[in-house]
Protein backbone atom coordinates (compact mmCIF):
# COMPACT_ATOMS: atom_id res chain seq x y z
CA UNK A 1 0.00 0.00 0.00
CA UNK A 2 1.34 3.23 -1.16
CA UNK A 3 0.95 5.99 1.55
CA UNK A 4 0.15 9.08 -0.60
CA UNK A 5 1.29 12.35 0.83
CA UNK A 6 1.10 16.24 -0.77
CA UNK A 7 2.49 18.12 1.54
CA UNK A 8 6.32 18.82 2.50
CA UNK A 9 5.80 19.57 5.94
CA UNK A 10 3.78 16.07 6.29
CA UNK A 11 6.46 14.56 4.05
CA UNK A 12 9.32 16.23 6.24
CA UNK A 13 7.51 14.90 9.57
CA UNK A 14 7.08 11.38 7.48
CA UNK A 15 10.93 11.31 6.76
CA UNK A 16 11.91 12.43 10.12
CA UNK A 17 10.20 10.00 11.89
CA UNK A 18 11.88 7.27 9.60
CA UNK A 19 15.46 8.62 10.13
CA UNK A 20 15.09 8.29 14.20
CA UNK A 21 14.11 4.55 13.78
CA UNK A 22 15.76 3.33 11.27
CA UNK A 23 19.10 4.64 11.75
CA UNK A 24 20.89 2.59 9.61
CA UNK A 25 18.57 2.58 6.65
CA UNK A 26 18.42 3.81 3.34
CA UNK A 27 16.19 6.51 1.57
CA UNK A 28 15.65 5.96 -1.99
CA UNK A 29 14.16 8.43 -3.94
CA UNK A 30 12.79 8.30 -7.76
CA UNK A 31 11.38 11.59 -9.44
CA UNK A 32 8.63 11.61 -12.09
CA UNK A 33 6.26 13.45 -13.69
CA UNK A 34 3.93 10.64 -13.77
CA UNK A 35 2.25 8.41 -16.79
CA UNK A 36 4.11 5.93 -15.17
CA UNK A 37 5.23 3.00 -17.77
CA UNK A 38 7.83 0.04 -17.19
CA UNK A 39 10.65 2.51 -17.59
CA UNK A 40 9.62 4.40 -14.25
CA UNK A 41 8.97 0.73 -12.53
CA UNK A 42 12.63 -0.02 -13.51
CA UNK A 43 13.88 2.53 -11.64
CA UNK A 44 11.43 1.90 -8.28
CA UNK A 45 12.25 -1.62 -8.66
CA UNK A 46 16.16 -0.82 -8.62
CA UNK A 47 15.44 1.64 -5.56
CA UNK A 48 14.02 -1.22 -3.56
CA UNK A 49 16.68 -3.15 -4.45
CA UNK A 50 19.42 -0.97 -2.85
CA UNK A 51 17.08 0.64 -0.36
CA UNK A 52 14.72 0.11 2.48
CA UNK A 53 12.25 3.20 2.05
CA UNK A 54 11.00 4.14 -1.30
CA UNK A 55 9.98 7.47 -2.28
CA UNK A 56 8.47 8.31 -5.65
CA UNK A 57 7.28 11.64 -6.71
CA UNK A 58 4.49 12.67 -9.71
CA UNK A 59 5.31 16.19 -10.32
CA UNK A 60 4.77 17.80 -13.66
CA UNK A 61 6.99 20.56 -13.51
CA UNK A 62 6.16 23.80 -14.96
CA UNK A 63 9.58 24.96 -15.00
CA UNK A 64 11.08 22.83 -17.30
CA UNK A 65 8.90 23.14 -20.22
CA UNK A 66 9.51 25.67 -22.70
CA UNK A 67 6.41 24.73 -24.64
CA UNK A 68 3.15 25.98 -22.92
CA UNK A 69 1.38 23.53 -25.13
CA UNK A 70 3.29 20.50 -24.43
CA UNK A 71 3.19 21.48 -20.69
CA UNK A 72 -1.00 21.41 -21.25
CA UNK A 73 -0.96 18.18 -23.26
CA UNK A 74 1.64 16.22 -21.02
CA UNK A 75 -0.39 13.25 -19.98
CA UNK A 76 -1.81 13.18 -16.51
CA UNK A 77 -3.11 10.00 -15.05
CA UNK A 78 -2.69 9.95 -11.76
CA UNK A 79 -5.73 6.78 -11.41
CA UNK A 80 -3.95 4.65 -13.37
CA UNK A 81 0.07 5.44 -11.97
CA UNK A 82 -1.78 4.57 -8.34
CA UNK A 83 -2.29 1.17 -9.86
CA UNK A 84 0.77 1.02 -10.82
CA UNK A 85 3.03 1.89 -8.14
CA UNK A 86 0.29 -0.15 -5.70
CA UNK A 87 2.74 -3.16 -7.80
CA UNK A 88 5.71 -1.77 -6.69
CA UNK A 89 7.92 -1.36 -3.71
CA UNK A 90 7.13 1.91 -3.22
CA UNK A 91 6.52 3.21 0.55
CA UNK A 92 5.61 6.65 -0.51
CA UNK A 93 4.11 8.80 -3.19
CA UNK A 94 4.64 12.68 -3.25
CA UNK A 95 2.25 14.51 -5.01
CA UNK A 96 2.61 18.47 -4.60
CA UNK A 97 0.47 20.97 -6.45
CA UNK A 98 2.78 23.84 -8.23
CA UNK A 99 1.87 26.47 -5.27
CA UNK A 100 3.73 23.87 -2.60
CA UNK A 101 6.96 23.90 -4.72
CA UNK A 102 7.14 27.21 -5.71
CA UNK A 103 5.64 29.27 -3.33
CA UNK A 104 6.95 32.47 -5.26
CA UNK A 105 5.44 32.12 -8.86
CA UNK A 106 7.50 32.75 -11.58
CA UNK A 107 11.07 33.14 -8.81
CA UNK A 108 14.45 33.09 -10.75
CA UNK A 109 16.41 30.22 -10.16
CA UNK A 110 19.98 29.56 -11.42
CA UNK A 111 22.96 27.55 -11.59
CA UNK A 112 25.99 27.19 -13.79
CA UNK A 113 26.04 24.27 -15.64
CA UNK A 114 29.57 24.41 -16.74
CA UNK A 115 28.04 24.68 -19.93
CA UNK A 116 26.74 21.22 -19.74
CA UNK A 117 23.34 22.72 -20.86
CA UNK A 118 24.17 24.45 -23.59
CA UNK A 119 24.61 21.31 -26.33
CA UNK A 120 21.75 19.40 -27.45
CA UNK A 121 18.79 19.79 -25.35
CA UNK A 122 19.99 23.06 -24.14
CA UNK A 123 20.18 24.36 -27.73
CA UNK A 124 16.72 23.37 -28.50
CA UNK A 125 15.05 23.69 -25.05
CA UNK A 126 15.99 27.06 -23.62
CA UNK A 127 15.49 27.09 -19.65
CA UNK A 128 14.61 23.59 -19.80
CA UNK A 129 17.53 22.29 -17.69
CA UNK A 130 17.71 25.45 -14.99
CA UNK A 131 13.79 24.07 -14.40
CA UNK A 132 15.23 20.41 -14.12
CA UNK A 133 17.62 21.52 -12.23
CA UNK A 134 15.43 23.63 -9.59
CA UNK A 135 12.49 21.31 -8.71
CA UNK A 136 15.56 18.38 -8.06
CA UNK A 137 17.32 20.61 -5.93
CA UNK A 138 14.09 21.01 -4.11
CA UNK A 139 13.34 17.33 -3.52
CA UNK A 140 17.08 16.42 -3.03
CA UNK A 141 16.68 19.49 -0.08
CA UNK A 142 13.64 18.28 1.06
CA UNK A 143 13.96 14.67 1.29
CA UNK A 144 17.55 14.48 1.48
CA UNK A 145 17.60 10.72 0.36
CA UNK A 146 20.50 8.61 0.21
CA UNK A 147 20.04 7.96 -3.40
CA UNK A 148 18.06 8.68 -6.24
CA UNK A 149 17.46 7.09 -9.24
CA UNK A 150 17.50 8.29 -13.26
CA UNK A 151 16.98 6.89 -16.31
CA UNK A 152 20.09 7.10 -19.06
CA UNK A 153 16.90 7.44 -21.31
CA UNK A 154 17.63 11.20 -20.49
CA UNK A 155 21.49 11.16 -20.73
CA UNK A 156 22.15 14.86 -20.85
CA UNK A 157 19.54 15.17 -18.01
CA UNK A 158 21.74 12.49 -15.97
CA UNK A 159 24.90 14.43 -16.51
CA UNK A 160 23.62 17.59 -15.27
CA UNK A 161 21.65 15.96 -12.03
CA UNK A 162 25.41 15.02 -10.99
CA UNK A 163 26.66 18.01 -11.49
CA UNK A 164 24.16 19.69 -9.79
CA UNK A 165 24.61 17.64 -6.42
CA UNK A 166 28.15 18.80 -6.94
CA UNK A 167 27.89 22.29 -7.42
CA UNK A 168 25.52 22.41 -4.31
CA UNK A 169 27.13 19.74 -2.27
CA UNK A 170 24.02 17.61 -2.34
CA UNK A 171 25.71 13.94 -0.93
CA UNK A 172 23.43 12.28 -3.11
CA UNK A 173 24.19 9.33 -4.47
CA UNK A 174 23.07 9.68 -8.49
CA UNK A 175 21.87 6.14 -9.60
CA UNK A 176 21.91 5.67 -12.88
CA UNK A 177 19.54 3.37 -14.73
CA UNK A 178 19.10 1.39 -18.51
CA UNK A 179 16.67 2.39 -20.90
CA UNK A 180 13.56 0.46 -20.92
CA UNK A 181 12.28 -0.53 -24.32
CA UNK A 182 8.81 -2.21 -25.51
CA UNK A 183 8.94 -5.48 -27.85
CA UNK A 184 9.62 -3.01 -31.01
CA UNK A 185 12.43 -1.27 -29.45
CA UNK A 186 11.26 1.61 -29.20
CA UNK A 187 11.99 3.03 -26.11
CA UNK A 188 9.39 3.87 -23.49
CA UNK A 189 8.13 6.99 -22.27
CA UNK A 190 5.13 8.93 -21.03
CA UNK A 191 4.99 10.87 -24.58
CA UNK A 192 4.25 7.44 -26.44
CA UNK A 193 0.93 7.46 -25.18
CA UNK A 194 0.46 10.97 -27.28
CA UNK A 195 1.03 8.06 -30.37
CA UNK A 196 -0.75 6.73 -32.75
CA UNK A 197 -0.21 2.94 -33.66
CA UNK A 198 0.84 3.82 -37.32
CA UNK A 199 3.28 6.72 -35.53
CA UNK A 200 4.76 3.98 -33.27
CA UNK A 201 5.29 2.04 -36.01
CA UNK A 202 7.17 4.90 -37.35
CA UNK A 203 9.21 5.42 -34.62
CA UNK A 204 11.14 2.47 -34.16
CA UNK A 205 13.22 4.33 -36.61
CA UNK A 206 14.84 5.64 -34.12
CA UNK A 207 16.28 2.69 -32.15
CA UNK A 208 17.22 1.07 -35.71
CA UNK A 209 19.39 4.10 -36.23
CA UNK A 210 21.14 3.81 -32.91
CA UNK A 211 21.58 0.39 -33.07
CA UNK A 212 23.03 0.92 -36.72
CA UNK A 213 25.51 3.14 -35.21
CA UNK A 214 26.85 0.85 -32.57
CA UNK A 215 27.40 -1.44 -35.38
CA UNK A 216 29.27 0.54 -37.17
CA UNK A 217 31.28 1.28 -34.51
CA UNK A 218 32.41 -2.38 -33.59
CA UNK A 219 33.23 -2.76 -37.79
CA UNK A 220 35.74 0.32 -36.99
CA UNK A 221 34.58 2.58 -38.51
CA UNK A 222 35.53 6.28 -39.13
CA UNK A 223 33.07 8.46 -37.04
CA UNK A 224 32.08 10.94 -40.05
CA UNK A 225 30.79 7.72 -41.83
CA UNK A 226 28.91 5.84 -39.68
CA UNK A 227 27.51 9.45 -38.58
CA UNK A 228 26.32 9.68 -42.53
CA UNK A 229 25.02 5.95 -42.57
CA UNK A 230 22.80 6.80 -39.34
CA UNK A 231 21.63 9.95 -40.88
CA UNK A 232 21.02 8.22 -44.46
CA UNK A 233 18.79 5.49 -42.69
CA UNK A 234 17.01 8.22 -40.71
CA UNK A 235 15.57 9.54 -43.84
CA UNK A 236 14.34 6.58 -44.91
CA UNK A 237 11.88 6.70 -41.81
CA UNK A 238 9.13 9.64 -41.62
CA UNK A 239 9.90 11.34 -38.11
CA UNK A 240 11.47 15.08 -38.71
CA UNK A 241 15.40 15.38 -37.16
CA UNK A 242 15.53 17.86 -34.45
CA UNK A 243 19.31 16.61 -33.80
CA UNK A 244 21.93 14.06 -33.60
CA UNK A 245 24.76 13.85 -32.09
CA UNK A 246 27.66 11.65 -31.13
CA UNK A 247 28.90 13.07 -27.44
CA UNK A 248 31.49 12.38 -24.65
CA UNK A 249 29.41 10.24 -21.85
CA UNK A 250 30.94 13.20 -19.37
CA UNK A 251 31.58 16.40 -21.09
CA UNK A 252 28.50 16.04 -23.43
CA UNK A 253 30.45 17.72 -26.41
CA UNK A 254 30.63 16.24 -29.56
CA UNK A 255 33.59 14.15 -30.57
CA UNK A 256 34.93 13.98 -34.03
CA UNK A 257 36.72 10.38 -33.89
CA UNK A 258 35.60 7.09 -32.30
CA UNK A 259 37.03 7.65 -29.28
CA UNK A 260 36.24 5.20 -25.58
CA UNK A 261 33.47 6.74 -23.75
CA UNK A 262 30.94 8.16 -26.39
CA UNK A 263 26.75 7.84 -27.22
CA UNK A 264 24.70 8.47 -29.66
CA UNK A 265 22.12 10.73 -28.86
CA UNK A 266 19.33 11.31 -31.40
CA UNK A 267 15.80 13.42 -30.61
CA UNK A 268 13.15 13.49 -33.71
CA UNK A 269 9.36 14.71 -34.05
CA UNK A 270 7.17 12.04 -34.64
CA UNK A 271 3.80 14.38 -35.85
CA UNK A 272 3.91 16.74 -32.93
CA UNK A 273 5.04 14.34 -30.33
CA UNK A 274 8.89 14.94 -29.42
CA UNK A 275 10.98 11.95 -28.95
CA UNK A 276 14.28 11.52 -27.33
CA UNK A 277 16.54 8.01 -27.48
CA UNK A 278 20.57 6.98 -27.45
CA UNK A 279 22.61 4.55 -27.32
CA UNK A 280 25.86 4.13 -25.37
CA UNK A 281 28.72 2.86 -28.84
CA UNK A 282 30.94 1.34 -27.06
P1 LIG B 1 10.02 11.62 -16.44
O1 LIG B 1 10.11 11.91 -17.89
O2 LIG B 1 8.71 11.20 -15.86
O3 LIG B 1 11.09 10.53 -16.11
C1 LIG B 1 11.32 10.13 -14.78
C2 LIG B 1 12.52 9.21 -14.77
O4 LIG B 1 12.23 8.03 -15.52
C3 LIG B 1 13.75 9.87 -15.44
O5 LIG B 1 14.91 9.60 -14.68
C4 LIG B 1 13.78 9.18 -16.79
O6 LIG B 1 15.07 9.12 -17.36
C5 LIG B 1 13.27 7.79 -16.44
N1 LIG B 1 12.79 7.08 -17.62
C6 LIG B 1 11.90 7.53 -18.55
N2 LIG B 1 11.74 6.63 -19.54
C7 LIG B 1 12.55 5.59 -19.24
C8 LIG B 1 12.86 4.35 -19.89
N3 LIG B 1 12.28 4.00 -21.03
N4 LIG B 1 13.75 3.52 -19.29
C9 LIG B 1 14.35 3.88 -18.12
N5 LIG B 1 14.11 5.04 -17.47
C10 LIG B 1 13.22 5.88 -18.02
O7 LIG B 1 12.67 13.03 -16.28
C11 LIG B 1 11.71 13.54 -15.74
O8 LIG B 1 10.49 12.93 -15.61
C12 LIG B 1 11.78 14.93 -15.12
O9 LIG B 1 12.69 15.71 -15.84
C13 LIG B 1 12.15 14.91 -13.61
C14 LIG B 1 13.54 14.32 -13.37
C15 LIG B 1 11.11 14.14 -12.82
C16 LIG B 1 12.17 16.37 -13.07
O10 LIG B 1 10.94 16.96 -13.24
Amino acid sequence: IVKIVTEVKELKNLINAFRLNNPKDNIGFIPTMGALHQGHVSLIDAASDLCNFVITSIFVNPTQFNDKKDLERYPRTIEADMEVLANTACDVLFLPTVAEMYPIKDAVYSIDLNGLDQVMEGKFRQGHFDGVCNIVESFFRIIAPDKAFFGIKDFQQVAIIKHMTKVRALKVDVVTCPILRDASGLAMSSRNALLSPQEKESARILNWVLKLGKLLVQEGKPLSEIKENMLALFAQGSLDLEYLEIVDNDTLQAVNSVQPNISACIVAYCGNVRLIDNIQLN
